[in-house]
């Protein structure tokens, strides 16, 4: 018996904007039902992976090969079709359209989650349904792009910067949601600055550094290597 392959394959990822070559080689592997981590200081192309995963970057070359099929330059629909939920740094939601308008426009019927359970999820959405996505506060907004992407049915979620600049309660309750939604047997890909959070989530942590990932590992292996998270990660999250 050989072991499954895994849902998510990534292999010899390079990306680039315009002439600037970002990504130098991403390898990569989710199982499915796993969480990965994806950590690294700003700026070394964790953002540009995700694009590059979802279709979204102008130039990407190597292997993306998901659930047995390659991803790689399909359009961005297609591959949200395939099941792969992007939520996005900024959240990128409709300001105008109300939370409800932002769920329905998204939802598709293949998804587990209607949007009444994205109302059960997130009581406080429920009570802003009519309310513009642009009003709501920033932890309501990443509710709501959380929510989105879940309407459409996704096998693997992209979560970028989930917790970016978001108070304490909200982060905690925000860890609960991901573990929740791990439990469920979701794949999640996971960027994310704070190595506590990576650390109460992640079956598995890898780390990018210059467009490469430089390493792999699980949370007491980071733990150990000082080294490591000091050459590669800023060191008021270590
Ligand atoms: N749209 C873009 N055009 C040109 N360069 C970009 C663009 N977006 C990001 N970059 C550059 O690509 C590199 C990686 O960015 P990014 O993936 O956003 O980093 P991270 O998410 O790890 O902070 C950075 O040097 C950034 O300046
Ligand atoms: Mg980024």
């Amino acid at each position: 018996m050989t072991a499954a392959a895994p849902l998510l394959d990534v292999a010899g990822l390079n990306g680039w904007y315009g002439k600037s070559h970002i990504l130098q080689g991403i390898d990569l592997a989710i199982r499915d039902g796993e969480l990965v981590a994806l950590l690294g200081r700003n700026g070394v192309g964790k953002t540009t992976t995700m694009r590059g995963l979802t279709g979204l970057l102008p130039r990407a070359e190597g292997r993306v090969r998901f659930d047995g099929t390659d991803l790689l330059g399909l359009p961005p629909h297609v591959i949200a079709r395939r099941g792969l939920a992007l939520v996005p740094e900024h959240r990128g939601i409709f300001g105008t359209l109300t939370v409800e308008e932002n769920l329905s426009l998204a939802a598709r019927r293949e998804s587990r989650w209607r949007i009444a359970d994205i109302f059960t999820m997130f009581p406080a959405l429920a009570e802003r349904r009519r309310t513009p996505g642009g009003k709501l506060s920033g932890g309501e907004q990443q509710m709501l792009s959380i929510g989105r992407a879940l309407v459409t049915g996704p096998r693997l979620l992209l979560l970028d910067e989930p917790t970016e600049g978001l108070a304490p309660v909200i982060v905690d309750r925000l860890v609960e949601l991901i573990r929740d939604l791990k439990a469920t047997g979701l794949s999640i890909l996971l960027v994310e600055q704070s190595l506590d959070v990576c650390l109460a989530v992640a079956d598995r942590l890898a780390i990018i550094d210059s467009g490469r990932i430089v390493w792999e590992g699980d949370g007491p292996a980071l733990k150990a290597a000082d080294d490591i998270r000091g050459r590669h990660l800023t060191l008021e999250h270590a």
